[in-house]
C-alpha cells in the first residue's frame, strides 16, 4: 500500500536523521522550536481526556505534559523508532512510563485502534512535525478522522518568515533544510481553510512576529 511506503521511506530518513542527533536534540531545539510550552499550557485538556502528541521525538513535550495533566491518558507516536526509543527512555526517567503510551508509526498509516485499541482522541497535536512531512495534508485529514466530536487538533510550527530581515530567513531556512524542515506558507493557510470547514478556530496565535504560529482547530 501506498501508504506503508511512504511511512517506510519516512522511518528510514528519520532514523537516519536523528539516530546521533536524538542525543543532543533537547539541548539544541530549545534554542529555535519555540512556543512549545505555550502550546502546552493552552490545550484544552479536560479530566480523563485522552491525547496524542503526533511525531513526539524525544518525548520531551510529554514529559512536560505529564506533570501538567496528571489524570489525562497521553499517548505520542513518531515514525522514527529511535525517537521512540529515547521518549520511552526519557518517560521513565520522568516516573511516567507507565501513564504514557508510545507506538512507532507514520501519521500517513497511523491506526489508534491497533496501536492503542482507541477509536478516538480529544486532543492531537503536531509540534514542529507538519514542516517535516512533505504530503502533510492526508496527514493531519487522518487525525481529524480520529478526533472526537468537539475535540481540538493543535499545531505549532514554523511561520513563514516574511517579517524577519532577509539574512535571518535565508540563515534559518538553510539551517533547517540541514534537517529536512521545510516551512511553507501554505500549510498555516490550508490548516485555516480547514477550520472554517470545522468549527473554527479555538485558537489563533502568531508566536514572536511572525517566526511561528500556533492554531487550535475545533473539530465539528
Ligand atoms: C522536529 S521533531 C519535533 C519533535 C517534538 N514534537 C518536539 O516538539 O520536540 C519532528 C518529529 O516528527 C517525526 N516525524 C517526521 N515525519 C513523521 C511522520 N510522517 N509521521 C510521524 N512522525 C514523523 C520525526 O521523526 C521527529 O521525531
Amino acid at each position: 500500500m501506498v501508504e506503508m511506503v511512504v511511512a517506510e521511506d519516512a522511518a528510514r530518513r528519520m532514523d537516519t536523521m536523528y539516530r546521533y542527533q536524538r542525543h543532543i536534540y533537547d539541548l539544541t531545539r530549545k534554542f529555535y522550536l519555540l512556543g512549545r510550552d505555550r502550546l502546552l499550557t493552552r490545550l484544552p485538556i479536560k479530566p480523563g481526556a485522552s491525547v496524542l502528541e503526533m511525531g513526539c521525538g524525544t518525548g520531551r513535550n510529554l514529559v512536560k505534559l505529564g506533570h501538567m495533566v496528571p489524570d489525562a491518558r497521553l499517548h505520542g507516536v513518531d515514525v522514527a523508532g529511535v525517537m521512540i526509543d529515547t521518549a520511552a527512555r526519557a518517560l521513565d526517567r520522568a516516573g511516567l512510563a507507565h501513564r504514557v503510551r508510545l507506538a512507532q508509526a507514520g501519521g500517513q498509516g497511523f491506526d489508534p485502534e491497533t496501536a492503542f485499541g482507541l477509536a478516538r482522541f480529544d486532543v492531537i497535536y503536531f509540534s514542529y512535525v507538519l514542516s517535516m512531512i512533505p504530503d502533510w495534508r492526508p496527514v493531519v485529514d487522518r487525525a481529524l478522522e480520529q478526533l472526537a466530536p468537539g475535540g481540538i487538533l493543535a499545531v505549532v510550527d514554523f511561520g513563514d518568515q516574511q517579517r524577519a530581515p532577509r539574512w535571518r530567513r535565508r540563515l534559518l531556512l538553510g539551517w533547517l533544510r540541514l534537517f529536512d524542515v521545510h516551512p511553507r506558507a501554505e500549510i498555516e493557510r490550508d490548516l485555516r481553510t480547514l477550520a472554517a470547514g470545522q468549527d473554527g478556530l479555538a485558537l489563533d496565535e502568531n508566536l514572536f512576529d511572525g517566526y511561528a504560529y500556533l492554531l487550535m482547530i475545533r473539530k465539528a
